[in-house]
């Protein structure tokens, strides 16, 4: 089958169950985007954005304009890597047709090759709807962060046999609707390798352990940016500490005029003395 970009395709990403763990990570800025393009099957601009970038207390505020400026940013940056987006809060759980009005922007004002939207059995009409008219979407049960006040915080799923069941029977709705992978978010690690083995698209895992197909990341916790770090982060680097080290001495440097120095300035040409030839 001939590509039609050099882009990871929806079909890469459900091939990928049989072999490789997906690599996935949040990006939400051309910068960024640029950086983890090659080392990522998936970009995922996530509504995650609300709380790292423009520093809310959780998800739900944020909007569809948001993920839109961040989502294309995203697409135009990155060449390699599947970019998927975020439906937020209130953009889709009211009908599949609203859903699918808002989902079909994202794609076509970004370019992005497919939606996320939270959900299991409650969103499975709305998967379907979305995925039989051509809008890829990867589903996202556990712990669904913009269920927050509901769930009274951010908890753990999987722990009761009824929440197990609930889980398995919701990862199943979302394969049979048609999503083409599912992010389990927060589950502990027994439910989230029985459900990997009883569906047939990619499971991604959030705090849901290694028996998963592949893992997502918020960049900014692993890239230690963030105050937050949940149980299930590992750290990779801790640049706020180096952001922090660059500020202190570029405010020193400045104190002392020792910044700007003479390999920074702007000169005059220096005159061009023309000779006499008489
Ligand atoms: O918003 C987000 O970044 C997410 C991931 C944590 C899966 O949904």
């Amino acid at each position: 089958m001939e590509k039609i970009s050099g882009r990871k395709t929806i079909p890469d990403i459900r091939a990928a169950k049989a072999s490789t763990p997906l690599v996935c990570l949040t990006a939400y800025t051309a910068p960024m985007a640029r950086i983890l393009d090659r080392h990522a099957d998936l970009l995922l601009v996530g509504d995650s954005i609300g709380n790292v970038l423009y520093g809310l207390e959780n998800t739900l505020a944020v909007d569809l304009e948001m993920m839109i400026r961040h989502g294309h940013a995203v697409v135009r940056a990155s060449s390699s890597a599947c970019v998927i987006i975020d439906m937020p809060f209130g953009t889709y759980e009211e009908s599949p047709e609203l859903a699918y009005r808002n989902a079909a922007r994202v794609m076509k004002e970004t370019g992005c090759d497919g939606v996320k939207l939270e959900g299991g059995q409650d969103m499975a009409a709305t998967i379907a709807h979305l995925a039989s008219r051509n809008i890829p979407v990867m589903a996202h049960i556990g712990l669904q962060p913009q269920s927050v006040l509901k769930d009274g915080g951010y908890k753990i799923k999987g722990r009761t046999i009824d929440e197990e069941k609930r889980l398995l029977a919701d990862a199943k709705a979302v394969e049979q609707a048609g999503a083409f992978a599912v992010v389990i978010e927060g589950t502990i690690e027994d439910v989230a390798a029985k459900i990997t083995k009883s569906v047939s698209i990619p499971t991604i895992g959030i705090g849901a352990s290694a028996s998963c197909d592949g893992q997502v990341l918020v960049t900014d916790d692993m890239l230690g940016l963030t105050d937050r770090v949940p149980k299930f982060v590992k750290k990779y680097a801790n640049l706020s500490a180096d952001i922090e080290k660059a500020a202190a001495q570029y405010a020193k440097d400045v104190c002392a005029r020792k910044f700007p120095g003479a390999e920074h300035l702007y000169t005059r040409p220096r005159p061009v003395i023309v000779k006499d030839a008489s």
